[in-house]
């Protein structure tokens, strides 16, 4: 669906996508890793379960979020990739952390 439209060699990263290792390129933003993958979808909705994607992709929409290294509502549109860095699409509304 997606496609990098510069396709000369780039500095790449790995890091996990719902546990499935990818090679993206250094300085993206989560969302554009996502769909470069090749995924469908970043979130299930509370109350309908509807698939969402990246919508805006400069932090207007909130369609993005994403439970990034466990920590979930994570707008990854305004995330930069970074190594090793675990992704995983976010199941309705998630519970808010508590702060210590
Ligand atoms: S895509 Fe709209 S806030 Fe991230």
């Amino acid at each position: 669906m997606f496609r990098r439209v510069d396709e000369t060699s780039v500095d790449t990263l790995k890091l996990r996508i719902e546990d499935r290792e990818y090679a993206v390129p250094v300085g993206i933003s989560v969302a554009a890793a996502v769909l470069l993958c090749g995924f469908n979808k970043v979130r299930n909705t509370p109350v309908t379960d509807s698939p969402r994607l990246p919508y805006c992709m400069m932090g207007i929409c909130f369609d993005c979020l994403m439970t990034i290294d466990g920590i979930p509502n994570q707008q990854a549109c305004q995330l930069e990739v970074r190594e090793n860095m675990k992704i995983e699409v976010q199941q309705g509304a998630a519970e808010l952390l508590q702060q210590r």
